[in-house]
Formats: C-alpha cells, structure tokens, sequence
C-alpha cells in the first residue's frame, strides 16, 4: 500500500507541507525498492534518504517551533525523537534481513502510518499556532 498525498495532509504552512510531501515519497519509494525486489543498493539509498531528510525535516519543523515560541515543543521533539529511534532501527533490521514481509509491515506500520497521523494530529497544530501568530 502506497501512501498518497492528499488536501486532507495539508497543514497550510508552505515549507512543513512541502516537506512533508518530500517525506511521503520517500516512504513510497522504499517501499516499492523493497516490494520489487530492486535490490539491496536500491533498498539501501531510498533508506538512506528516508533517514536523513527526516532529521532534515524534524530540525527545520523544530526551529519554526522555536521562532514562534509553539508552548507543546518539548513534547513535540519527544514525538520526533521516538521517530527518529524507529527509523534507525528499521534501518538496522532492513540491512540485516532485507525487505522480509515483516519489515515491509513495519514500513506502512511505524512509518508511513505515524508519519500520517502526526502530520494530521500534531504538525496541524503547529500551523495552526504559527499562522495565529502571524508569522
Ligand atoms: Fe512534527
């Protein structure tokens, strides 16, 4: 199962959905390197990226927080550090064992479902509160 894009991810701030976005394709695209069988090279860099631009993402999300004094930040970073854990430690099994049917699991599971529901539950919030305080 691919993840798609829709209004319904959209939080209305500009750079965190355009980022976003980013994010969501690059859980897609590690899942289609491990579903059809791309090969290890392939798994490998799509994992690579997932990993990277998510501190990216995360340290640029924390720093728009930062700027608009956003009061849940502590237990925002919390969230994304969890994340953080759950993508490397993916990435460790990943390497391991490859693509195995419970490692894909885990993909749409931890990643591309909580990625999901932080976007809609938490990011908006964030948004929220930026576009309240005018920046
Ligand atoms: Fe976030």
């Amino acid at each position: 199962m691919a993840f798609t894009w829709s209004a319904a991810l959209e939080t209305g701030h500009i750079t965190i959905d355009s980022q976003h976005k980013e994010l969501v394709k690059a859980v897609n695209d590690l899942l289609t390197a491990c579903k059809d069988g791309q090969g290890a090279d392939k798994v490998n860099a799509t994992l690579n990226f997932l990993v990277s631009y998510t501190k990216r993402h995360f340290g640029e999300e924390e720093k728009l927080q930062e700027k608009s004094s956003y009061p849940d930040l502590p237990n925002h970073r919390k969230l994304h550090e969890g994340f953080v854990k759950v993508v490397a430690d993916l990435s460790t099994e990943l390497k391991q064992t490859g693509p195995t049917p419970i490692a894909i699991n885990k993909i749409v599971r931890n990643i591309g479902d909580w990625l999901v529901n932080h976007i809609q539950k938490e990011d908006a919030k964030i948004a929220a509160h930026i576009k309240k305080m005018g920046q």
